[in-house]
């Protein structure tokens, strides 16, 4: 065998993250009709891909904004399947130089859909560049160099540009105003989650209760990615502790046994609550602050991590700050400071 120096560690992770990569592919759906929830955004989309099909034309440009894992790039993906036309994907960051940009651009088919994941970490110019694409299918290209050089105005096929982002707050509004159809996901409910969680598990040919399948929907940060990571190990102990299907016991004695936290909590949003808890007595708290405490940026904790908290009330926006509430507290089992305290 060859001698490696490759830590065994990284090498067992990378393993992970193919897997985990090649199961969320499996349980994506495919059709709008097979994508759950998130109602609003589905009517608005089906009514815009009957028209755009009436029309024969290419579908308005769609910006996807919200939390990872709520379905973004399924829904760009659905987009293509629906329209029937081909699907390309890039991402921001992958994009580093204008070249890779004028390639991908000047090689559009015909009304296909271009997907650009993270959009908010474009460099600027090639932001720039986007925009004539996006208005009216045209590319700016320099040719040559210096006092010699020329620009050659290139004619694009028209196409359907869907980008998205966690972050929409940094997207500069003439950015902004280039898309026709403007799309925030939301957290979905327990119900919508459970449907999810029941037909992941029919996917991957596993037996499920609707209790067993509450159970994990109610445990999943309101996310379906959340939702699919946890009945996989939900499965894997069902098959090996367990009946072999999952009722309502296995799936908490599962989710137990993996420290999933009551709500899905991640690390970050036990580091946020905490800090505010233990270091500010419950707050208020500037976000400022309690970005440099945490050692993160302001818009990821504002965006990315807040809004869920503050959806099933554990967190509270305030013109002061951010404050922890008593179901926080409670969460934790820590002890709410007396009404003397101050504002509680
Ligand atoms: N509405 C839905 N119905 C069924 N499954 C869903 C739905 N939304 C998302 N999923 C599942 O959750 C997984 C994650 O979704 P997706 O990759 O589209 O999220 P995302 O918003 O693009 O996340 P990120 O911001 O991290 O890129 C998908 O593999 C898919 O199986
Ligand atoms: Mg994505």
């Amino acid at each position: 065998m060859p001698h490696t120096r490759e830590d065994p560690e990284r090498l067992v992770s990378a393993a992970r993250a193919e897997d985990e990569n090649s199961f969320e592919l499996k349980l994506r759906p495919r059709r709008l009709a097979e994508f759950i929830g998130q109602e609003r955004i589905k009517d608005q989309l089906a009514i815009a891909l009957e028209a755009t099909r009436a029309r024969g034309e290419a579908l308005d440009h769609v910006l996807l904004s919200g939390p990872p894992g709520l379905g973004k790039t399924t829904l760009a993906s659905i987009l293509a399947n629906e329209l029937e036309v081909p699907f390309q994907q890039t991402s921001g960051p992958a994009l580093q130089i204008q070249g890779d940009l004028t390639a991908i651009l000047t090689n559009l088919r015909e009304r296909q859909v271009l997907f650009l994941d993270e959009i908010h970490r474009l460099q600027p110019v090639l932001m720039e560049k986007l925009y004539t694409a996006l208005e009216d299918y045209k590319l700016d290209i320099v040719i040559g160099q210096g006092p010699a050089a020329r620009t050659h105005v290139m004619e694009l096929k028209p196409f359907t540009f869907v980008a998205a982002t966690t972050r929409p707050g940094l997207l500069s509004s003439p950015l902004r105003s280039r898309f026709g159809i403007l799309l925030r996901l939301d957290f979905y409910s327990d119900d919508d989650l459970r449907f999810i969680v029941s037909r992941s598990a029919e996917v991957l040919g596993i037996e499920i209760d609707q209790d067993g399948a509450a159970e994990i929907a109610m445990r999943s940060r309101g996310t379906p990615r959340i939702a699919n990571r946890l009945l996989r190990r939900v499965r894997d102990y069902a098959q090996v502790r367990g009946p072999g299907r999952i009722d309502r016991d296995t799936a908490s004695q599962a989710l137990a046994m993996l420290e999933v936290d009551a709500h899905g909590f991640d690390e970050l949003d036990r580091r946020l609550l905490l800090a505010i808890i233990e270091k500010y007595q419950g707050g208020p708290v500037g976000l400022g602050t309690l970005a440099a405490t945490l050692a993160e940026e302001e818009d990821a904790l504002e965006e990315v991590c807040e809004p869920f908290l503050i959806q099933i009330g554990f967190l509270d926006r305030t013109p002061r700050g951010r404050m922890a509430t008593r179901l926080a507290y409670e969460h934790f089992g820590i002890p709410m400071p007396g009404k003397q305290g101050g504002l509680w």
